[in-house]
This record gives C-alpha cells, structure tokens and sequence, in this order.
C-alpha cells in the first residue's frame, strides 16, 4: 500500500486501507465490481477506483477464453508506471493499496490526481460534426495521436480500451494552439517484453471504430497509418486487413440493439 500522509491526514481513521474503500464522491462509472468517483481531499481534487474482487465465475469466464482476469487497481499501477517511463503523459498516480490474496475476494484502490479541465477526443470530436477542426488543428491531431500509439506498442504496451474517450487534451494548452495528450483508463494494460501484433491491431481497431462517425477522409487515415507505421516492423498489409476487419465488426456490435441497451441501461444506473 502506498497512501502519502497528506492523504492519510485527510481520512481520520486509523484504518487506512478501509478509510480508503469506504471514499465516495461524485460517481463517473460503477460497473459490477469497480466504482470510479471523483472527490476531493483536503482543498484538492481526486479520482479514486476501487475494486470491490472480481469474484470466481469472472476468473473461471476469463481462464476458459485463455484470457488472464484483471483481479484490480495493481494493473493500473504498473501502467502507470511504464507510462511515465516511456513518457507518455496519463493520470498521476498518488496512491494504491491491494488486501487479500483470493483473487476472487481481492479489494483493492488507485487514487490518481485531477487532470484538470481535460476534454476527450471523443467528446472533441462530436463538436466537429457540426462544425468542421481548422484542417491544421484536425492534421496535428493525427500526427500525435499516431505517435502516441507507435510508441506505446513499440514498448510492448497496450491498453486494450484504446478508444478516442481516453486519449484527453489539456483543454488549457488547447485554447493555446498547444496539443498534449494524456492516455487515460490503464485498467486492462497488458506489459508484454516485445510489441505484440495481436494487441496492437486489437487497438489500432478499437481506436479506428470509435472514429468512424467524426468524418475522417481516407487521406486522414492515410495520415494515421504513416505514421503509425514509421519504422514499424508489425504494420505489414496483413495487419491492416484485419484492422479494417475487426473495426468494421465492432462498428456494428456497437450499434446492435443489445448493446444500445445494455450502453443505456449502465447510463440510467449514473443519472
Ligand atoms: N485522474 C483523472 N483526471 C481527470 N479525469 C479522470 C481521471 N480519472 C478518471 N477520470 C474521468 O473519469 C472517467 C472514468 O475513468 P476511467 O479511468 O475511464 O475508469 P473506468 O475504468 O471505470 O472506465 C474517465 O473517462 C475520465 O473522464
Ligand atoms: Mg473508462
């Protein structure tokens, strides 16, 4: 557990761990087992996700399907902390704490400081339906955010919910002309030792799905793929057939009724 003492000043319980668990404020996702919230701690503002254990059935479903479950906060930690080294800026991390080892019944916490007023590319992105980026504005975008990804899984990392919702701008450097992105939702990265093609593409097409309705041209794609590509040994022809392919499938899961609902259904349970 690491909580630093100003926090700890901050929970008057002796018992900092469960002070910890027992935080709430304004909730932002509560899903079965996890629940992210934002809250403030002395005069400064916070988000906490705390993992309540994933439970049997979720490891057994996991385990079947050859997957390694995500038991709680540590795997956010560790992204975190590659982050940081391969300098790609995301969430500062300020406190965790994991109790128990069942990893059925594994509570577990990650505290991270407020970025502030941050807009996501997804919430940036439905503006430009209505009004169309200055093409300067809309071309350095894709030059970063291609960066970003390359030398995410050039590292051997990948976030597995590399969406447009968490790539986030400094909305202060913005209204500046200045673009800094923060990769957010580290809470299925995977660290493996060498790039990984499966899971690159897996995130190429999870990014290039959620950014299908913006009004992206080919030659914005283009863009992407070059420099994504740059130096890049997995971006063979094969690699983006099955980008294409996989995005093209999540496109339309997304929009089946089963998933509006259920999409609708985790939105009600936040209102
Ligand atoms: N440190 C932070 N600073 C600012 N906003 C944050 C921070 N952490 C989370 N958020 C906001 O809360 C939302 C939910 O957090 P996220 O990490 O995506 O959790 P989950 O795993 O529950 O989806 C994010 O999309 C973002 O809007
Ligand atoms: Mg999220």
């Amino acid at each position: 557990m690491l909580v630093p003492t100003e926090i700890q000043q901050e929970l008057k319980s002796e018992n900092v761990f469960s002070a910890m668990m027992n935080l709430s404020g304004r909730v932002f996702r509560d899903v079965s087992g996890r629940k992210t919230m934002q809250l403030t701690l002395g005069d400064k503002s916070y988000f906490i996700k705390q993992h309540f254990g994933v439970g049997w059935a979720e490891i057994v479903k996991n385990l079947l399907s050859f997957k390694k479950p995500i038991l709680g906060a540590i795997t956010e930690v560790n992204a975190i902390k590659k982050l940081n080294q391969i300098e790609i800026a995301t969430t500062p991390l300020v406190a965790y704490g994991v109790s128990g080892c069942n990893p059925a019944t594994q509570q577990s916490f990650i505290l991270t400081a407020d970025l502030g007023k941050i807009v996501s590319l997804e919430d940036l992105c439905l503006a430009w339906q209505d009004q169309p980026p200055p093409a300067k504005l809309k071309r350095r975008l894709i030059i970063e955010v291609a960066t970003l990804a390359r030398r995410l899984h050039k590292s051997g990392v990948n976030h597995r919910d590399f969406y447009l919702c968490h790539l986030c701008l400094d909305e202060r450097l913005l209204a500046k002309g200045d673009i800094k992105i923060y990769l957010i939702d580290l809470h299925r990265v995977l660290i493996n030792h060498n790039p990984s093609s499966r899971l690159s593409m897996k995130d190429i097409a999870a990014l290039y799905f959620s950014s299908m309705d913006v009004g992206l041209t080919a030659r914005d794609y283009l863009r992407f793929k070059h420099y994504y590509a740059q130096d890049f040994s997995l971006c063979t022809s094969s690699f983006w057939r099955k980008v294409e392919v996989r995005a093209q499938k999540l496109y339309a899961k997304f929009h089946s009724d089963k998933f509006q609902k259920r999409l609708a259904a985790e939105k009600r349970l936040l209102d």
